[in-house]
């Protein structure tokens, strides 16, 4: 299910915004995966020819100038293992990573790899498995072009490492074009690891197919790892293109992932589209998230209980589309003014609005 294109192709809107999602994660994620292990792991399993006509960085180059570039003194090091099954854009990757080897210290060591990602995956992780051994950290990216080549029981391969984390690109467009063809049932039993996508079928309304889709993903990626966020990618005709989701054990993985997503979407929709963004609306929306429905899922979960600012803060990350930085001062000061809720257990000396840790909450 390749799209008909050369060994590069142009770089979208949309691609370069996927980009900095991933760039921005990995910036946050390498300091702390690095500073407690000696040895950390990159996978890009549709790594493409590293670079896009006008000379833009793909994304193995993405990664590893972030690597190379950043300013936290690592001393673990980062193996980059990039998978790409078509032999031109694989040989094309081969020379940009050969062109960038003398800028790379000795600690970050990559290389390229001609074959299918799910092969690749399973055969490293069996030997792993074999060895009764565990797999590095690793963030494993997963960016195909349709639907047939990321088999739901490799991803959740990838997850049953509890250190392991996955950022895939769920075709959505294409699901949703051909999920009605039955020449395509073993496909989609294998993508979504399921069967339950068929009842999808009988759904007309394409804002109740997007939800379903949708929601079978996230939950078989639920049923793999603790935490699963998405973000959608909407095309010039201002219709779901794609769905990145993003599946971890670590919820300081999440809240990080987050703070990506919502620096690429300071709405706080989890979107970013080619229409809007070609029409420069997007600023017109960023100004101040909504973030009165935090507030009423604050109510809604807490009214007549008492709550641990941290376990506060861990919910907010964990169950809502907020960060930690809209809680205290957007939402938790007015409250306080307003008597909606009550300090329980103030530090000594404490001042109004500010929650330290240890704070207990009691909501009204
Ligand atoms: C969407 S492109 C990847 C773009 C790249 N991740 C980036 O952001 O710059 C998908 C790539 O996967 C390659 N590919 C297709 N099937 C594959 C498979 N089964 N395993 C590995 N690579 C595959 C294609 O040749 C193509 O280069």
């Amino acid at each position: 299910m390749s799209k008909p294109l050369g060994t590069v192709w142009n770089l979208e809107p949309h691609t370069a915004k996927k980009h900095e999602i991933l760039r921005r994660y990995f910036d946050a994620w390498l300091p702390i995966m690095a500073s407690r292990n000696d040895r950390v792991v990159y996978i890009d399993g549709f790594a493409g020819p590293g670079k896009y006509s006008m000379g833009e960085d793909g994304s193995p180059i993405v990664v590893l100038k972030a690597a190379r570039d950043h300013t936290y003194p690592m001393k673990a090091e980062l193996v980059c293992i990039f998978v790409e099954n078509d032999l031109e854009r694989c040989k094309h990757l081969k020379n940009v990573l050969d062109e960038m080897a003398p800028t790379l210290p000795s600690r970050i060591r990559c290389a390229a790899v001609h074959g299918r990602f799910d092969e690749h995956l399973t055969k490293t992780l069996n030997v792993i498995e074999a060895q009764k051994k565990n797999l590095a950290p690793a963030f494993v990216f997963i960016d195909p072009f349709g639907f047939s080549q990321t088999p739901f029981k490799t991803v959740a391969k990838v997850l049953g490492n509890s250190r392991c984390e996955v950022l895939v690109n769920f075709m959505y467009e294409e699901v949703n074009r051909f999920i009605s063809l039955e020449e395509h049932a073993e496909d989609f039993d294998n993508l979504f690891g399921t069967a339950v996508w068929r009842s999808v079928r009988s759904l007309s309304a394409p804002s109740q197919r997007r939800k379903a889709i949708h929601d079978i993903y996230l939950r078989q990626l639920k049923t793999c790892a603790a935490h699963v966020h998405s973000f959608e990618m909407l095309n010039k005709g201002n219709s779901t293109d794609y769905i990145l989701f993003f599946a971890t054990n670590n919820l300081k993985g999440l809240e990080k992932m987050k703070e990506a997503m919502w620096k690429v979407d300071d709405t706080g929709s989890f979107q970013f589209s080619d229409h809007t963004d070609a029409r420069g609306l997007m600023s017109l929306f960023s100004a101040h998230p909504n973030l009165a429905p935090l507030r009423e899922a604050i109510l809604k979960n807490f009214r007549g209980r008492q709550v641990k600012i941290e376990s506060l803060r861990d919910w907010v990350i964990a169950e809502t589309e907020f960060l930690p930085k809209h809680l205290k001062v957007p939402i938790l000061a007015p409250m306080e003014d307003a008597g909606e809720l009550l300090v329980v257990s103030p530090a000594p000396k404490r001042r109004k609005g500010t929650f330290s840790d240890g704070t207990i909450l009691k909501f009204s």
